[in-house]
């Protein structure tokens, strides 16, 4: 993430390694250690080479491949600027006078520009202006920059769990809940969703996870203790797959789709008006 005397990225300078662990790097360029399947995944502002080779010395690791890019092109060309869904802004910390959000995207999941993060966004605020009074707690599940979360506080959610198992999201996740002033409402959990399923007694659970990953947490019983659900990450033809995994007492209240990302809103039966209860199993529109 930024760091001074960094206010914001030009050039993305990565270095993949197989070490299986490495001491907390203390050099100024640094941007982040992105862990993947436990290997170090090393960003920085300037090339590294010389303090690369020095810690494969001492550390007895090898440099897996290394590449060096535009931040536009790691953004997948998209360039990181202010936007507004339903009538809140959202702004890069190098450009972000009169945003109502504030974001340190770094090289995460959750700049904003993704249709999934935005479906996720744009249903969140539908939903809490909707049922303004019965919306407190929330869990976001795979939480990235910790938009989401932090767009929960926003729209006045009091107590707010977010979890990532990638600790440079959890780092920047936390900079951007101290960015907007929800330390007190937001807690950041570092924790793999394969390995501990979420404790769900919530009001709302957000996920914007692979599919493989929520058709796991959907079998567990003790997910679904929830008043209501929105889960994005899939596309049309991964949808079949999740419906089967979802349990009978679990009702789709609603589907949408941006490009060809889709996210459903789901509510257990025994939280639905009386009206509701006889839907087709799962409210399936597929
Ligand atoms: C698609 S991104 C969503 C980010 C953000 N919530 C958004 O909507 O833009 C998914 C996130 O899930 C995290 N993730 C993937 N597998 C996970 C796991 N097993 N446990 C916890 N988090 C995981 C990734 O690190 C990533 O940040």
């Amino acid at each position: 993430m930024l760091r001074l005397p960094y206010t914001r990225y030009e050039k993305l300078y990565v270095y993949h390694l197989d070490a299986t662990e490495l001491p907390p790097l203390k050099d100024p360029d640094l941007i982040g250690n992105w862990v993947e399947d436990g290997n170090p995944i090393l960003f920085f502002h300037r090339p590294k080479e010389k303090l690369i080779e020095e810690l494969c010395r001492r550390h007895g690791c090898r440099l897996i491949y290394q590449a060096d890019l535009d931040y536009t092109d790691w953004e997948a060309g998209q360039r990181i600027e202010p936007f507004t869904i339903n009538g809140i802004t959202v702004a890069p910390c190098w450009d972000k006078q009169g945003a109502e959000i504030v974001l340190d995207p770094s090289v995460i999941f959750g700049s904003g520009f993704h249709p999934s993060t935005r479906l996720c966004m744009e249903t969140l605020i539908d939903y809490c202006r909707k049922e303004k009074s019965g919306l407190d707690s929330m869990l976001d599940l795979g939480a990235g920059t910790g938009l989401l979360s932090v767009t929960g506080a926003h729209l006045g959610f009091d107590r707010i769990t977010a979890i990532d198992n990638n600790p440079l999201a959890c780092e920047v996740a936390a900079k951007n809940v101290a960015l907007n002033g929800y330390e007190k409402r937001i807690e950041v959990r570092c924790s793999d969703l394969r390995a501990e399923p979420p404790a769900t007694e919530v009001d709302l659970v957000v996920a914007n996870l692979y599919p493989a990953l929520l058709a796991g947490i959907f079998e567990h019983h003790s997910f679904w203790q929830a008043k209501l659900y929105m889960f994005a990450g899939f596309i049309p033809s991964m949808e079949e797959e999740l419906l089967a995994a979802l349990p009978d007492r679990i009702r789709m209240i609603e589907r949408k789709r941006s490009e060809r990302w889709c996210l459903w809103v789901l509510q257990p039966i025994s939280e639905m008006p009386d009206q509701q209860k006889g839907a087709t199993p799962n409210g399936s529109p597929l």
